[in-house]
């Protein structure tokens, strides 16, 4: 719950970038036992953007994070902390935002990156709007960023077909109150962490481990019906909960935003918190599930389209691994 007597925070300013090639459906015909009309029916997916040979997470969180700070005309030397959100770092040490400073010409912050799976982006939005809040922070650069298709399993087809590259990012500034981020609640369930998980890699069953090839564990793994589940109720119960804290309903937004790792997930949220559906954005279609890259993907996304304009009213929710989920309202 967020303390009105503090300083909010507002985004000044978000770019994105999205890997040149493109994986369609009818290509990962070719990989695995699927189709097109499987995943279109069942996620709504009909392509999603890939990292080339040589491309890793660093450089397509350069290009999203200096189109940030270009939109929102601050001077990398102006910001004061980068929070990169991402749970597929290019090397355990050092952290990818560290990578990542020198990179954006940023030199005079402090950097740290921050595992949520899918829900990075808004959790690392409530950890830098508290640095604005505090007065530490004047210029903050939250990065969502994703190279997924690096950690996904292409013998598995349960899996394979759902993920996407990409990465967005937003400059937060201080704000007036009643501007910029209004609420935020977050959520963490570690009792059904197992759901989504990269069993491998880490200390547990280091990469080299005979557990690790033998049992494929360094992919990513998901029992997708249960995800399924669970991410509506809690999408739906996290999203009304801050309405609630306001005062508001839906019918007071100008937009949702939900996470984008279904269709059927994002319709049925749509219908439980009775949106209608110009309310609701949706670009899983082209990106696939972007993880903590989607909302801000999304957010830019519906800047281009027209759908989102200054001084609108938006709720934004997302949901992933740990389990965690949260739900951000804001007004743009
Ligand atoms: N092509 C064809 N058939 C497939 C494919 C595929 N790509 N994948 C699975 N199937 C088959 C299964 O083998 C199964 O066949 P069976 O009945 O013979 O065993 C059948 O389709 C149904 O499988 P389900 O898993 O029950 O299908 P479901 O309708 O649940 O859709 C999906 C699967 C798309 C994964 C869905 O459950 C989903 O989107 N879940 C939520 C994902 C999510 O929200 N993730 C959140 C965050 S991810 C993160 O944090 C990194």
């Amino acid at each position: 719950m967020i303390d009105r007597n503090l300083p909010s925070a507002r985004i000044a300013g978000v770019g994105s970038y999205l890997p040149e090639r493109i994986l369609t459906n009818f290509d990962l015909e070719r990989i695995v036992e699927t189709s097109d009309e499987w995943i279109t029916e069942r996620t709504g997916i009909k392509q999603r953007h890939i990292v080339a040979e040589g491309e890793a997470l660093v450089d397509i969180v350069e290009h999203a994070g200096k189109a940030a700070m270009a939109d929102a005309q601050v001077d990398p030397a102006d910001i004061d902390l980068l929070v990169l959100a991402t749970a597929t770092v290019d090397q355990p040490i050092p952290a990818s935002s560290a990578i990542a400073q020198p990179r954006l010409g940023i030199h005079n912050a402090a950097c740290f990156d921050i595992s949520a799976a899918c829900s990075g982006f808004t959790y690392a939005l409530n950890v830098a709007r508290q640095f604005i809040a505090t007065g530490e922070a004047k210029n903050v650069l939250v990065v969502g960023a994703e190279c997924l298709t690096r950690y996904v399993d292409w013998t598995d087809r349960k899996t394979c077909v759902l993920f996407g590259d990409g990465a967005a990012a937003v400059v937060l500034q201080p704000a007036e109150s009643g501007d910029g981020i209004l609420q935020l609640q977050w959520r963490t369930d570690g009792t059904m962490s197992d759901i989504i998980s990269m069993p491998g890699g880490g200390c547990r069953f280091p990469p080299h481990s005979i557990e690790s090839i033998e049992q494929r564990l360094p992919f990513i793994k998901m029992r997708g019906n249960e995800t399924f589940k669970v991410a509506v109720r809690a999408l739906t119960n996290l999203s009304k909960s801050v309405l609630d804290a306001e005062g508001i309903t839906t019918e007071d937004l100008d937009l949702f935003i939900p996470h984008q790792a279904n269709l059927r997930i994002i319709q049925a949220v749509g219908k439980r918190l009775q949106l209608r559906d110009e309310q609701v954005f949706t670009n899983v279609q082209r990106v696939g599930n972007t993880s903590a890259a989607s909302i801000p993907l999304a957010m830019v996304d519906a800047i281009k389209e027209g759908r989102l304009k200054r001084g609108d009213l938006v709720l934004a929710s997302a949901f992933g691994g740990g389990l965690t989920w949260a739900s951000v309202l804001f007004r743009y």
